[in-house]
This record gives C-alpha cells, sequence and structure tokens, in this order.
C-alpha cells in the first residue's frame, strides 16, 4: 500500500515556502509544485496578448483563450530542475520579473481562471507524494491534505531575501521597489474573495524570521516522519 502523502505550504510570498518545498521533495523523493507559478505564466500569457497592463485588464479575452492555454510542468534535462511550461514552452526564465509579479494578484483574483489550474492542481496531486506550495492549498485545492504549514515572516525580511535573489539573477531593480510588490502582493492576496489567503484550522504556523533554512527544513520534517511511519 502506497504510504505517500499530500504536503500543503502555504503563506504570504517570499517566505522561503518553494525552497523548503523543494527541500522537502528531494528528500522524501516526492514531486514538487509550484502553484505561484501557473498563476505567473497565466499573467506572463496575459501580458504577452497585451490583455493586461498597469492599467487595464480584459479578463474576458484571458478567460475565453482558457481552452487554448496549456500549462504544465517538465523536468529540464540539463538542470534537472522541474520548469512551468506554457502551451509547451518553458517560461521559467520569464515569470519572475517585476512586470509579472506586479500583475499576478489581479489575474489570481479571478474565480473563473483559478478553477482550471485548480483542476491541473489536482490532477498533478492524484497520486500524492506531492509538496505544492500556494496560497490555498491547504484550504481550497487540497483541503485533506495530511499535512499543512502556513509560512510567515516580516514583510523588510521577505523583501530582503527576494531583493537578493532578483539581483542575483541579474533582475534591475530597487529593494523598496521589491519591498512594495510585497506589502501589495500580501494584501490582494489576503483580501480577495476566491479563495483568499488564509490560515487553514488545522495548519501548523511557522514564523520563518529567525530560522535558518537547515533549522526549517528539519522542524518541518519533525511532522512528515510521524505520519510516514503511522500509515
Ligand atoms: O508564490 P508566488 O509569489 O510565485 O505566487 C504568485 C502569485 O500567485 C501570488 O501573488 C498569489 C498567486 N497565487 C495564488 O493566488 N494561489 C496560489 N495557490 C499560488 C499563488
Amino acid at each position: 500500500m502506497s504510504n505517500k502523502i499530500i504536503i500543503a505550504i502555504d503563506g504570504t510570498s517570499s517566505t522561503g515556502k518553494s525552497t523548503i518545498a523543494k527541500r522537502l521533495a528531494i528528500r522524501l523523493k516526492y514531486v514538487y509544485i509550484d502553484s505561484g507559478a501557473m498563476y505567473r505564466a497565466l499573467t506572463f500569457y496575459a501580458i504577452q496578448k497585451e490583455y493586461i497592463s498597469k492599467t487595464h485588464f480584459e479578463s474576458n479575452k484571458l478567460i475565453n483563450d482558457i481552452p487554448n492555454i496549456y500549462i504544465d510542468f517538465k523536468q529540464n534535462k540539463e538542470t534537472n530542475k522541474f520548469e512551468v511550461h506554457l502551451n509547451g514552452v518553458s517560461v521559467e526564465k520569464h515569470i519572475r520579473s517585476l512586470s509579472v509579479s506586479n500583475l499576478v494578484s489581479k489575474i489570481a483574483s479571478i474565480g473563473k481562471l483559478r478553477k482550471p489550474m485548480v483542476k491541473i492542481q489536482h490532477f498533478l496531486g492524484s497520486n500524492k507524494g506531492v509538496v505544492m506550495d500556494g496560497r490555498d492549498i491547504g484550504t481550497v485545492v487540497f483541503p485533506n491534505a495530511e499535512l499543512k504549514f502556513y509560512l510567515d515572516a516580516s514583510s523588510e525580511l521577505r523583501a530582503k531575501r527576494r531583493f537578493k535573489e532578483l539581483v542575483d539573477a541579474n533582475h534591475d531593480i530597487s529593494y523598496n521597489e521589491v519591498l512594495n510588490n510585497i506589502i501589495l502582493r500580501d494584501k490582494q492576496d489576503i483580501s480577495r474573495k476566491n479563495s483568499p489567503l488564509r490560515v487553514a484550522s488545522d495548519s501548523i504556523v511557522i514564523k520563518t524570521d529567525d530560522i535558518s533554512l537547515d533549522q526549517l527544513e528539519n522542524k518541518l520534517f519533525s511532522y512528515v516522519t510521524p505520519l510516514l511511519s503511522k500509515k
């Protein structure tokens, strides 16, 4: 009998969710799914089609295109990393830009756009053995996930981490732009009507300010081990 479980990791942006989710997935030989990358890929598509900008958003055009938009994850043979693909092409390099970050919350607030993404997420988790991070994984996508974490940290610390990542990846950006984006996205993610960011009642809440990645990984893993041996 399979003893695989689903691990949901939600929380505010740039709290280290994806880094820690990847580490857990590697340790458990599970699949890691970055659900935010799906909303980012959709945003990248909408920007390219000029459906969305700072000043306008033609959500109906994007909704109408949904049957022709294929989003999935494929392994890059050179790096072995899973990358999000939009209509068969990896868009991983484009989806972390500030232009996508500034518009993604608008896209993610539309129920008719979330629904097809959740359908893909259900499919990806159907065999369990998945670590998925996002905003609504433990509340909406997998409310019966065996293990749920909610990560949070101060906005300043999150902006500092994110700023370093972006500068290391050669993005031309200021610390204040990153901080403002994080504050705005949190506000939009928490206050939206469809699947807002919430702490699930059975989630384990962890503050990541004063904890190293290794400590965080071990802490999360300490909750995983008893569940695997119980099954
Ligand atoms: O995790 P991230 O910062 O890459 O996610 C990008 C945006 O996508 C985030 O601002 C909110 C949205 N998102 C969401 O609404 N639901 C998810 N499950 C994951 C992300």
